[in-house]
């Protein structure tokens, strides 16, 4: 692309006021946290931390190639179990390679140097030589996906509208959806284990910024909504995180199906083995450990924490319980979309 000429957007960038926000920032570290300040992209208000400023056209007109597999999912919806479970189907079962290569070079997360532009990041980051490279490497995620080798395997968390418009005429795409109150908890965690972002709040406060549509990545039910409303198109396989628990085996045939790979039993067992949630925790290649080298990482925390349904239960008093159950039931009252329950 010729670098004078500006790509093309199709939506409105919307730089947020301060003083409206106040309330939100109050939580937010801003010695340490690259939260500084943020956006709402387009029709729905699509929340970010401002570096996706830079990303969204670069995304948004990226080219697509026909051998692409795509994992998306709004964030804390189980993507790094479904990224590993569709890598292998698609890799018929390459796991020397896939202990060899983390799962984040082998299936990149898109849209990741929104984190990392800006001069936040660079001042929070650049404390030492891993934090440098880190930030050098993760700033450079949509190069990385651009220069991929084929067939190449793409993760985001935005919706489908922030995606290219062609993507699912082009590429096949996982969606995996997850209960929000579930993925609310989660998140709250990854705010803490990934101390750059800067969140000194409690998680009621977190909980109401969730359905608040304050934290990136919101509005939750619009970005699954997107994919709900597709699932039907020959390149869209939806999936629940809570049927993948309950029965894996099942999952993994649907990922083959949609792949057009067949699969033996036997090869099906051995992946449930690998995906299961105490080896996956282990598993050096797909856990962030690794991570915790960088400076503003929390060493006690964990990015693969408890891998359960229902975990919510614990957090939320009876008044975020009536509240969370009148939200969900506005937000699905133009939808068929359920998530499924396990008790
Ligand atoms: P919890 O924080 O509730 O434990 P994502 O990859 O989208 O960030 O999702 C992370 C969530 O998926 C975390 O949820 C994590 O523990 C869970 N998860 C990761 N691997 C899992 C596995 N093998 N089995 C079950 N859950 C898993």
């Amino acid at each position: 692309m010729n670098g004078n000429i500006k790509a093309y957007y199709p939506f409105e960038i919307k730089k947020l006021d301060k003083e409206e926000y106040a309330e939100v920032f109050k939580h937010f570290n801003g010695d340490t946290g690259t939260i500084e300040d943020f956006i709402r992209v387009g029709p729905k208000g699509y929340w970010f931390i401002s570096g996706f400023a830079e990303e969204a056209p670069k995304i948004y007109n990226m080219e697509l190639r026909p051998d692409d597999v795509w994992v998306i999912s709004y964030p804390k919806s189980g993507t790094t179990w479904m990224q590993e479970l569709v890598w292998q189907v698609a890799n018929d079962f390459d796991y020397a390679k896939a202990e060899l290569i983390p799962l984040m070079q082998r299936f990149p997360f898109l849209e990741f140097a929104l984190f990392f532009n800006g001069e936040k990041a660079q001042t929070v980051l650049g404390r030492n030589e891993k934090d440098k490279a880190f930030l050098d490497a993760m700033s450079k995620s949509f190069d990385q996906v651009s220069s991929m080798p084929s067939p190449r395997f793409i993760k985001s968390h935005l919706p489908l509208s922030l995606l290219p418009p062609a993507l699912l005429d082009s590429c096949r795409v996982v969606h995996v959806a997850r209960d929000p109150r579930d993925v609310a908890v989660s998140y709250y965690h990854h705010y803490h284990f990934f101390g750059y972002m800067g969140y000194t709040g409690n998680f009621k406060h977190f909980w109401n910024l969730f359905i608040e549509n304050k934290l990136d990545w919101t509005p939750y039910f619009e970005n699954v909504k997107e994919s709900w409303r597709m699932r039907d198109h020959p390149n869209m396989l939806f999936l629940f995180y809570e049927d993948a628990l309950r029965d894996l085996p099942s999952t993994v045939k649907r990922v083959a199906a949609f792949l057009g790979k067949a699969v033996t039993e036997e090869q099906v067992s051995r992946l449930c083995d690998h995906l299961a949630f105490d080896n996956f925790k282990k598993n050096k290649s797909v856990n962030f450990e690794a991570i915790k080298e960088i400076s503003v990482v929390n060493k006690d925390g964990s990015f693969i924490r408890k891998g359960k349904a229902g975990d919510w239960r614990g957090y939320f008093d009876e008044e975020m319980m009536q509240q969370a159950q009148r939200w969900m039931e506005h937000n699905l009252r133009d939808t068929d979309l359920r998530f499924p329950t396990v008790e």
